[in-house]
């Protein structure tokens, strides 16, 4: 990696109300809240009438006020997403105004990839002079899917996680990334324009659980770190059977790997950050930990990026300056 760095100095979830329980799902469909929990660890999701960038607007709301930020002081936003609210303009640019950015703001599409694609494209810009940028994923999928088919319906939630980045000297945060696509899948998972989603579940598990943790594998090796260097694995929240395959496949325990998808249901781009900022505000994360974030999504797309946490909390703590000076070795 390069001299110039980044590190994360706040961070916002936003869950809206409307929680869909799987009790609730058995009333309009032939499924149970047993055969949800066994197939998928998902209780419930959150369906909201927000769109993406409103739901996104929330979250950064509360990383901006954590970073200190001001408006002005955001020198682009990236906005992660896979259920924009147009075709034409991206939500980035609903998300820059609602916010008062004065900064460039794009979308960028990665599926359920597109936050840790989103991290790394961020970290580059960085690199090249930009001083601060906000980082969000955000999804209204409950608005992309068929609220009756019980084979989409009960996975997907809508939701936010942002992050705002910061330059510092040296190497940062990000210490190693894989980012990949293998194109020849998009049959797998995909939504037309005005459409619902379509997936063969099956086929997308199987991927999943092998492009995860040859990503992850390939993160590691750049980063040269093992496994053994790690304290804590963020997986996409997409299935928990999903992530106990692939940690397992990592020989690594599901003790020290995030499990938001039981609340979240899969939020895409947003499930990452979301379970990110659970962990960090749970105390799980502490300065000098390192953390293996890695997933999969529509393309098929699959990101990993493994950071060693500089030391920020919610509390107060590092901040970017302080952050190259006081690196735990
Ligand atoms: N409730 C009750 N029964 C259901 C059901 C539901 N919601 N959905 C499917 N079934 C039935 C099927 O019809 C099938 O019945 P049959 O045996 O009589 O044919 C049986 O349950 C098994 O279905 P199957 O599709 O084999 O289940 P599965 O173990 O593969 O689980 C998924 C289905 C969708 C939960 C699982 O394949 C999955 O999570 N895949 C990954 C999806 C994903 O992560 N997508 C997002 C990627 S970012």
């Amino acid at each position: 990696m390069t001299n110039r760095g980044g590190i994360i100095t706040g961070w916002g979830g936003y869950l809206p109300a409307g929680v869909v329980t799987n009790h609730d799902l058995a009333k309009t469909m032939d499924t149970t809240d047993e055969w949800i929990r066994n197939r998928t660890g998902i209780s419930e999701r959150r369906w909201s009438d927000m769109g993406p960038a409103a739901l996104g607007v929330e979250a950064a709301k509360i990383a901006l006020d954590m970073a200190g930020c001001g408006p002005q002081d955001i020198d682009l936003l990236v906005f992660a997403t896979c259920s924009p609210e147009y075709i034409l303009p991206g939500s980035s640019a609903i998300v820059q105004h609602s916010l008062g950015l004065t900064c460039g703001a794009f979308d960028l599409g990665a599926a359920c990839s597109g936050f840790t694609y989103s991290l790394v494209a961020a970290h580059g810009l960085l690199n090249m002079g930009m001083n601060r940028i906000l980082v969000i994923g955000s999804e209204q999928l409950s608005r992309i899917i068929d609220k009756t088919d019980r084979n989409t319906a009960i996975l997907f939630g809508d939701g936010a996680g942002a992050v705002v980045l910061e330059a510092c000297e040296g190497e940062g945060e990000l210490l190693g990334f894989d980012l990949g696509v293998d194109g020849s899948a998009v049959n797998i998972l995909y939504t037309r324009h005005d459409e619902i989603t379509h997936m063969d579940g099956k086929e997308v598990f199987r991927r999943a659980v092998r492009a995860m943790v040859s990503s992850a594998n390939l993160a590691l090796e750049r980063a040269k770190l093992t496994m053994d260097d790690i304290d804590w694995v963020i997986p996409h929240q997409a299935n928990r059977r999903i992530s106990e395959a692939a940690v397992s496949r990592l020989n690594w325990p599901m003790e020290r790997t995030s499990a938001t998808v039981e609340t979240n249901g899969n939020t895409s781009a947003a499930s990452i950050p979301l379970a990110l900022v659970a962990e960090l505000d749970a105390g799980h994360i502490k300065a000098g930990d390192h953390v293996l974030m890695c997933g999969f999504g529509a393309g098929m797309t699959w990101a990993s990026a493994v950071l060693r946490w500089g030391g920020v909390t919610r509390e107060g703590g590092h901040g970017a300056a302080a952050y190259a000076a006081e690196l735990p070795s």
